[in-house]
């Protein structure tokens, strides 16, 4: 029985793929978007869907600089960061980042580094960013109440990272951690990274709450004094653009979802 659905299910895919391999591309104007058949909402756009393409314009970095998470899209946001959706689109990112650190030849030197960032990507800050007065950053960032929840040391890994992690200690690639969070918060930070399972790493560096540098900059200064002390970057996984682009970036980079605030 479930083979012969499959089978049609199939059938009809294949169906589906030929008919719209046909359509020329200037009748594509003709293809309506599909419309929820529900009476209650026929003919109206779905709810939400402006929120998803906010959300992939602030993914790609076409939308730069942005401030709060617009109030219309709270609730969308919220959602998505509560329901499975980020999660499995974590998941993504770790499968493939896992899949390429496998493909790489280690030298036994000690020298293969990847690096982290730690905010929404070692560690997911959702139980503060789900608070009334953060609403998924529908409202102005305090860096006070923040810092005052990194200080407990107690924010959970998130756990496509920390997989990524563990694959990269077995195959002997090091850990270095950069975070733009305040050296004031060294000692929570340190605390909570081995508590959530982040046992050993090569460095943590973290900025100075003087240091006026951008994220960017400071980040790809901090990458450039890795590679001058003759570490190999082999991989770079942070939420932001900031944490990926810039010098010495890495072999590879890898993007996690954060519709939640921007970091230049
Ligand atoms: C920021 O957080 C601190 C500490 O929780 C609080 O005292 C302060 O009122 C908050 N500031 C604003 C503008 O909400
Ligand atoms: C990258 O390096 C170039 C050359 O040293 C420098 O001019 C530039 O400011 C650096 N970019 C960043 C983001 O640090
Ligand atoms: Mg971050």
């Amino acid at each position: 029985m479930a083979i012969a659905f499959l089978f049609l299910y199939f059938l009809a895919f294949a169906a589906a793929t030929t008919s719209h391999a046909s359509i020329p591309l200037e009748d594509l104007k003709t293809i309506h978007p599909l419309r929820p058949t529900a009476t209650a909402t026929a003919g109206h756009p779905l709810p939400g869907i402006d929120c998803l393409s906010w959300r992939l314009a602030v993914e790609t970095d076409n939308i730069k600089n942005w401030d709060l998470v617009p109030a219309t899209c709270e609730n969308y946001v919220g959602h998505y960061m509560l329901g499975m959706q980020y999660r499995h689109d974590c998941d993504v990112v770790a499968d493939v980042a896992i899949k390429f650190a496998k493909t790489l030849r280690i030298p036994k030197d000690g020298r293969s580094i990847w690096v982290f960032d730690i905010d929404e990507t070692a560690f997911s800050n959702l139980p503060y960013y789900a608070g009334p007065d953060v609403a998924f950053g529908a409202k102005p960032y305090n860096a006070t109440s923040f810092d005052e929840y990194a200080a407990t040391a107690n924010v959970p890994a998130l756990p496509a990272s920390l997989r990524l992690y563990q694959n990269l200690v077995k195959l002997g690639i090091k850990a270095v951690f950069i975070t733009g969070s305040s050296t004031s918060l060294e000692k929570a930070r340190i605390i909570n990274l081995k508590r959530v399972g982040y046992y050993t790493w090569e460095k943590l560096v973290l900025k100075d709450s003087s240091d006026k540098r951008t994220s960017l900059v400071f980040k790809s200064e901090e990458r450039t004094k890795l590679v001058a002390q003759g570490y190999r970057i082999v991989g770079n996984i942070g939420d932001q653009w900031s944490d990926i682009l810039g010098n010495n970036t890495g072999s590879r980079t890898f993007k996690l979802p954060d519709p939640m605030y921007y970091v230049a």
